[in-house]
């Protein structure tokens, strides 16, 4: 495409997202948003771990609790979970895009859900930087979880060097609009995690969060004025629960995705707690 109707075309997405920014300023917050508290374990815990925390986690008094442990142990915190007969769902760390194959290692969407996932985590920063995933992977693992019937937590988030260069809104609209081709805006949960604030223990602030998040919700209005407003935004990057009641107060941020916190159960319980207070 000519470089010329390039730069138009980015100038008017960047032009209807601007007026949808300063619309969306006027509405009043939808109170009907869904609060997710999500824990990515990463590639930590064993069997015996991951039955202890099930057993001492209680259910999220009006918010989601998803727990995404690594992929051989979905199976048995599932059973344990309906076992209990636990409000607690269990999610997954990754997914494959395609529906079945010659894909050695790799996890179909549709076994996901034969063994009771209802999330799946899709784009973390961790696996577009060592798995090379870009945002056409992104869409077509969205897809995939949708036909299958989970709902993709799509993570989006910007590095420090393009923070640096004050690239952050440019770098979420292209994950955004890549991530959500042919995709409906309210099948999908996103989380923004800035990728200098994962496991670095210096997380965004509050009001820093709250301002990304009311941008990257009218990326969406602009995608689907409709529905943008039910779309839940969690944050993620060294949440824990000395700061998660900051992120809580905020309009526009609609849970956590925690990593490093949701290892301990006492830490993950108190982040919840803090979330339940409010919903
Ligand atoms: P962190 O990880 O809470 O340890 O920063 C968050 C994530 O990677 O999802």
């Amino acid at each position: 495409m000519d470089q010329s109707i390039k730069a138009y075309i980015k100038q008017l997405v960047q032009e209807a997202v601007e007026q949808s920014a300063s619309s969306l300023n006027n509405l009043p917050p939808s109170t009907d948003r869904k609060q997710y508290i999500i824990a990515n374990w990463k590639m930590n815990k064993n069997i015996q771990d991951t039955l202890e925390f099930l057993q001492q986690l209680k259910e999220g008094n009006g918010v989601e609790v998803v727990v995404c442990p690594p992929a051989p142990l979905l199976y048995p915190a599932k059973l344990y979970v309906q076992g209990q007969n636990k409000k607690i769902h269990i999610g997954a760390q990754n997914v494959h895009q395609e529906d079945k194959g010659a894909y050695t290692g790799e996890t179909a969407a549709s076994l996901l859900k034969d063994i009771g996932c209802s999330h799946c985590i899709i784009g973390h920063s961790e696996r577009r930087q060592y798995a090379h995933e870009d945002d056409a992977i992104v869409n077509l693992k969205a897809k995939q979880a949708l036909k299958r019937g989970l709902t993709p937590i799509i993570c989006i988030g910007e590095t420090l060097e393009q923070k640096q260069q004050n690239q952050t809104e440019k770098v979420l609209t292209k994950q955004i609009l890549g991530a959500m081709d042919g995709i409906d805006v309210p099948q999908v949960v996103f989380a923004y995690e800035p990728v200098w604030a994962i496991g670095t223990g210096e997380s965004a602030t509050a009001e820093e969060a709250q301002r990304i998040h009311a941008y990257i919700r009218s990326v969406l209005d602009y995608l689907d004025e409709h529905n943008a407003e039910k779309v839940s935004i969690l944050y993620g990057g060294s949440v824990n629960e000395n700061n998660a009641q900051e992120f809580a107060s905020m309009t526009d941020i609609d849970g956590v995705l925690v990593g490093g916190a949701s290892l301990k159960v006492d830490s993950f319980q108190k982040i919840i707690a803090v979330f339940a207070k409010g919903a």
